[in-house]
């Protein structure tokens, strides 16, 4: 049986990571969480107090750092130069810095270098915004997952929630939609769907329909 790719691209909080992880354990692939990578690079960015509109100084920054993904019993674990970053990465804070970070040409360079990396050998799950487009393009799977910005936010509040992070639903909608923009209008690797993947709309849907059905289509491929 082949190693495929998956890849998994859409706009923030469409339940990507969340059924990713899920098909990727059902499959018995590894699980990378792209947007982890930009976040903590932003988190780093933060510590050091360097602009996130300054593309030379985040370009130097990301060579300089070391950023694992480590999986383990209660989740994925992200690190930065040792550090464990897990939780900070996903504060408003970073949330709302991220897309800034991302739009840079050299810093995405950087990045879809590194993820090709952990990809090019198959078996594994990789979401994120240009997957399909730039990172895997010859990935044997390609997903676009969306879903309605109203049931984004609300899934972003509960996801939060869970990890002690409060913040007004209405607040989250305003960064959802923001992010949106940012991630659609860049000038490189915007988000969209690529020609050849398969859109799936999670609105009203569960976790379980829509792993299922990602694994039926990755099994017709293996
Ligand atoms: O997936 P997540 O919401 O954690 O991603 C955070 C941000 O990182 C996105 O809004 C986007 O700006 C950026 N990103 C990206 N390309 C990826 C993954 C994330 O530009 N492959």
């Amino acid at each position: 049986t082949e190693r495929i790719s998956i890849a998994i691209d859409g706009p923030a909080a469409a339940g990507k990571s969340t059924i990713a992880k899920i098909v990727a354990e059902s499959l018995g692939y590894a699980y990378i969480d792209t947007g982890a990578m930009y976040r903590a690079l932003t988190w780093k960015a933060q510590q050091q107090q360097i602009d996130v509109t300054d593309e030379a100084l985040l370009a130097d920054l990301l060579r300089s750092i070391t950023i694992e993904l480590k999986p383990s019993p209660k989740g994925q674990l992200v690190y930065v130069d040792g550090e464990e970053v897990t939780d900070v990465i996903r504060t408003s804070e970073v949330t709302n810095a991220v897309s800034q970070v991302a739009t840079h040409e050299s810093v995405r360079e950087r990045m879809v270098e590194l993820q090709r990396t952990i990809g090019e050998a198959g078996a594994v799950v990789m979401d994120g915004r240009d997957i399909g487009t730039a990172v895997l393009p010859f990935a044997q799977l390609k997903i676009f997952m969306t879903a309605s910005v109203e049931e984004r936010a609300e899934r972003r509040y509960a996801e939060n929630k869970s990890r002690g992070i409060e913040t007004p639903l209405d607040e989250l909608k305003k960064e959802i939609r923001k992010r949106d923009q940012l991630d659609t209008e860049r000038e490189h690797s915007p988000l969209v769907q690529a020609e050849d993947a398969l859109l799936i709309d999670t609105t009203g849907r569960t976790i379980e329909e829509v792993a299922r059905e990602i694994e039926q289509l990755a099994k017709e491929r293996i």
